[in-house]
């Protein structure tokens, strides 16, 4: 760990948009299959890394609402990987007292990813340490309209009242109900937009970009981003 970051102080809540596993893979001539698998053994150490630092939220961008687009090939060797993946994090955060939450709509996946991605909350719940939030299927504006059906599906059921809705009401009606909002946001391969990712929670997080292609994301970077993180100076819109 850098000696200095000893100092710092560590964000409650990390969101990253994992980007770059294609340009990383066309970088080396390879497929951007290769990519997205050196891109999961990059997101099994940010979370041992996370965990260790002591940061209590990490929340990954794994697929969007919208990555359905790419090829047929593509999201397939996707899908073949989440299969994989699923069972060497249950182990990791076995290991590592990790509690796994998902968010998105996991409906639109097979019935065998569904079953084990129930699977990762149910027998991760009770621990204690790091929650690691994984974004499937996820996209804010289907979050949210999501969250807005349900919110009225309550009221014309008497269960709300318009009236009484208020901005706490609506985050408890968001996947991400019961978790605090991002403190920083970093994003990697040096794009400079949000992608549809957390729209309403990340209101005032800082956000931080960085051009390292996420399967070269390491404890380094990820330390570099808190030491950016707490140069800031967050103001939440008062003086
Ligand atoms: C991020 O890497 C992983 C996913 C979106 C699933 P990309 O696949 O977007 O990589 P680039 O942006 O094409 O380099
Ligand atoms: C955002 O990356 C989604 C994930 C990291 C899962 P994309 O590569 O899909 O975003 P755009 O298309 O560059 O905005
Ligand atoms: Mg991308």
């Amino acid at each position: 760990m850098a000696e200095n970051l000893g100092k710092m102080v560590v964000p409650r809540h990390v969101a990253l948009i994992l980007d770059g596993n294609g340009r990383w893979a066309r970088k080396r001539g390879l497929p951007r299959t290769m990519g997205h698998k050196e891109g999961c053994v990059a997101v099994e150490k940010t979370v041992e890394n996370a965990a260790r630092m002591g940061i209590e939220y990490l929340t990954v961008y794994g697929f969007s609402t919208e990555n359905w687009k790419r090829s047929e090939e593509e999201v397939g060797a996707l899908m073949q990987l989440f299969r994989f993946y699923m069972v060497r994090l249950l182990k990791i955060a076995s290991a590592n007292n990790v509690r796994v939450i998902m968010i998105g709509d996991r409906t639109r996946f097979a019935q065998d990813i569904i079953r084990g991605l129930d699977r990762l909350e149910s027998e991760t719940k009770d621990n204690t340490g790091l929650t690691f939030v994984i974004a499937v299927n996820y996209g804010s504006r289907d979050e949210i309209t999501r969250a807005v059906r349900r919110l009225a599906e309550d009221c014309v059921a008497g269960k709300q009242k318009p009236g009484d809705i208020t901005e706490t009401l609506i985050e408890g009606y968001l996947d991400t109900a019961g978790i605090p909002d991002p403190d920083l946001l970093i994003r990697t391969s040096g794009e400079l937009r949000l992608s549809n990712y957390l729209l309403w929670q990340m209101a005032y997080t800082e956000i931080y970009i960085t051009d390292c292609l996420w399967p070269d994301f390491n404890q380094e970077e990820l330390e570099k981003a808190i030491l950016a993180y707490n140069k800031r100076n967050r103001r939440f819109g008062g003086v």
